[in-house]
């Protein structure tokens, strides 16, 4: 990686504020899934293991420049105090009198959280005057510690605009790993590189898929996005959820993969179900909706009578000729990403295609990085209940998980995310690397 960690830098007495993401789900004030605390913990504990007085700072869910209870980190400190196991002091507000008199008071190895910088309707302008304030609760030979990749691809005052305030603005080891992780695949894949892609919505892959285009062998395609494809290639593709305005989109990407060599696996068949008229596609229709497993045809052979329709049945996940399929290329793969759930993995009987391809891959040899909160959560969930069932999670080892949702999508697009970009440069660099663009190189305030 070329940018500077907390490994590179002496933080013994110095105030340190660490941007974290705490964006965690939160359900009546308690935290259902803690992943992204724990996962920042390593930093946390080498700064004050280190004699750091260490700052955290995150943001919490929309809230929209206004201060909102719900979306308190009150609930994170105690969470913190739990899991390092000392207390983690908390101020009640972003930059004012509770967070300066916190963030001066703290000792060597103590930490404080302040409350939620998108409380502050400047955070998300990347406005100058609430970076110089978070700067100031570290003061002048203060140090910036970003470890928030989950937020490394928003500009913002707490991302962006404090490192224009602080000499040392440094990776911390979360941020390494992601780097590192995500770096690996686009840098230097080993060859077979298959992607899998799922989700919703074409429009959210498109860049996506256009820069793995040039870098994989294979590009495998579930969840309702396959189905805009499949409309596309004239399938009959029943009720089912579709992009109509990106048909044309999946006819150019599909024709550039062909151009380029790229093999696109789309669904042969599905698990679909009817959804009464007029009902929303929830989790509670769709677990009580009648399902079934059907082959996937063309409307040209619908209409001559060489398959049947899907009607009024909604396609809600890939089938088992298309899991056959798709275990055929990722078995001999060496690298797999993948971004996006295969079907509506909330509903077991419709996350079955997610876990059987969670499980081809941990059997294979393959680097395999997972982005993305859904697809995420699915094979958490996966791993959740193979350790209930007593299985080995073991077998899950050659996949990694990554904690960001849009920043990871953003930087397997290519793209250079600020966060990251802000940071110092190591001092040598080892090598020259797709992700140089995320180099400190100006001055400039970025604004998103
Ligand atoms: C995420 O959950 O993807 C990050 O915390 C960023 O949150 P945001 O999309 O609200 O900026």
């Amino acid at each position: 990686m070329n940018k500077k960690t907390i490994r590179d830098i002496d933080v013994k007495g110095k105030k340190v504020l660490v941007r974290c993401d705490f964006n965690v789900p939160l359900k009546d004030g308690v935290i259902t899934d803690d992943t992204r605390i724990r996962a920042a913990l390593p930093t946390i504990k080498h700064l004050l293991d280190n004699g750091a007085k260490v700052v955290l700072c995150s943001h919490l869910g929309r809230p929209k420049g206004e201060v909102n209870e719900k979306y308190s980190l009150n609930p994170i400190a105690q969470k913190l105090s739990q899991e390092l196991g000392t207390q983690v002091k908390f101020a009640n507000d972003v930059t004012g009198q509770s967070a300066q008199s916190m963030a001066s008071e703290l000792k060597e190895g103590e930490a404080g959280l302040i409350e939620n910088v998108r409380f502050d309707p400047r955070e998300e302008k990347n406005d100058d005057s609430l970076a110089l304030e978070l700067s100031q609760l570290v003061g002048e030979d203060g140090i910036y510690v970003n470890d928030a990749f989950g937020t490394a691809h928003r500009a913002h005052s707490s991302t962006e605009g404090i490192t224009h305030h602080i000499n040392q603005s440094v990776a911390g080891l979360l941020m390494e790993r992601e780097i590192e992780k995500l770096g690996a695949v686009l840098e230097n894949p080993e060859k077979p590189f298959v992607a899998i892609l799922g989700g919703a919505k074409v429009s959210d892959k498109i860049g996506v898929i256009e820069n793995l285009m040039n870098k994989v062998e294979t590009i495998l395609i579930g969840g309702a996005m396959a189905n805009t494809f499949l409309k596309a290639k004239g399938y009959d593709i029943g009720a089912s959820k579709y992009e109509e305005d990106k048909i044309e989109t999946a006819k150019e990407l599909m024709k550039k993969a062909y151009e380029k060599g790229v093999e696109i696996v789309l669904p042969k068949d599905a698990r679909v179900a009817k959804i009464p008229e007029g009902e929303e596609l929830t989790v509670e229709t769709i677990e009580n909706a009648e399902s079934k497993k059907v082959k996937l045809y063309t409307e040209k052979e619908v209409q001559e009578g060489k398959g049947e329709s899907l009607e009024e049945n909604q396609i809600l996940d890939v089938g088992d000729t298309t899991l056959n399929y798709f275990a055929d290329r990722l078995e001999g793969a060496k690298t797999i990403v993948w971004n996006g759930p295969l079907g509506y993995s909330e509903v077991k009987k419709f996350a079955y295609g997610t876990e059987t391809v969670a499980r081809v891959i941990s059997k294979t040899n393959a680097k395999c990085v997972i982005g993305g909160g859904d697809s995420v959560a699915a094979i958490q969930k996966i791993k959740k209940a193979a350790k209930q069932n007593g299985e080995d999670v073991k077998q899950f080892q050659n996949i990694y998980l990554s904690t960001g949702g849009g920043a990871s999508l953003e930087f397997l697009e290519g793209k250079t995310l600020p966060g990251i970009a802000a940071l110092n440069n190591a001092e040598k660099q080892q090598h020259k690397s797709v992700t140089e663009g995320n180099c400190k190189s100006t001055d400039q305030k970025v604004v998103e």
